[in-house]
């Protein structure tokens, strides 16, 4: 019979990388007669009975894992396919057994974002639409402006205006990784992006894709 527990604990792994999957305290290993972690509550994939060494039996992550004497259990060569629940059972010299839960979650490493620009206006009102597109869910995206005003402490800063040439940055991120590319924007209204391609006209920007996250209204004097 296990104990009731509290919520799960949460891990992040990048694909390819590594997880620890820890349990809920530091361990004293003397404690425990025997251990072992399962899959979904269904696969033991780790077992350690007291002054053994681990076994791994046969599962999809044989071969990929670290058993350690604190009980952590260690995973490499992650893949999407790993995100899910693992229980830890550790069973006393009473026979009596305790489960502690842990969820991994997997994610892909975030690639680099498409971005466009599409304009609208002439060159006194140069209005701007600029897309960000990863082909991965789960991402949060964020368009970083240039930073006009140097950050110091002095009481005097000096600014020029024109030409103004500046660097739009999209971040994309997930809880593992973030990527960015930028578009640089020049008077009177001209986009250009990472690889100095001229940017995106309308229907270039359907295909990529329908994150539109930022509209500029751009006043050029
Ligand atoms: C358990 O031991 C391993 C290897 O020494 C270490 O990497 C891991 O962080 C330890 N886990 C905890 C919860 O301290
Ligand atoms: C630019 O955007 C403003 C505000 O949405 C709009 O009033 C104006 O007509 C737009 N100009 C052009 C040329 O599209
Ligand atoms: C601002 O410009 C003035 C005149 O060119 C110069 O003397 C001063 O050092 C500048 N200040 C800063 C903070 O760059
Ligand atoms: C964009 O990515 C580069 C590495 O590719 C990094 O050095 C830089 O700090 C990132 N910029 C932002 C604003 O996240």
């Amino acid at each position: 019979a296990g104990k009731a527990e509290p919520q799960p604990l949460e891990v992040n792994g990048a694909v390819g990388g590594v997880a620890l999957l820890n349990p809920r305290s530091p361990q004293d290993p003397s404690e425990y007669s025997q251990i072992h972690w399962r899959w979904e509550n269904k696969v033991t994939i780790a077992i350690r009975k007291r002054g053994q060494k681990p076994r791994y039996p046969q599962s999809s992550f044989e071969g990929r894992l670290e058993l350690f004497e604190n009980h952590t259990l260690k995973m490499r060569d992650l893949s999407i396919r790993d995100s899910s629940e693992f229980h830890l059972y550790l069973e006393d010299d009473t026979g009596r057994e305790s489960v502690q839960t842990v969820r991994l979650r997997v994610y892909d490493l975030v690639p680099k974002p498409r971005v466009g620009a599409t304009t609208s206006g002439d060159a006194q009102h140069c209005n701007a639409t600029l897309s960000c597109s990863v082909a991965l869910k789960g991402v949060t995206y964020e368009w970083i402006p240039p930073q006009k005003v140097p950050r110091n402490r002095d009481p005097v800063v000096n600014v020029s205006f024109n030409p103004a040439v500046e660097t739009y940055v999209c971040r994309v991120s997930n809880p593992v990784s973030s990527n960015n590319a930028s578009l640089t924007y020049r008077p009177p209204c001209s986009w250009t992006g990472p690889s100095s391609v001229t940017c995106a006209t309308p229907s270039a920007l359907v295909a990529l894709g329908h994150l539109v996250l930022l509209f500029l209204l751009l006043a050029v004097a």
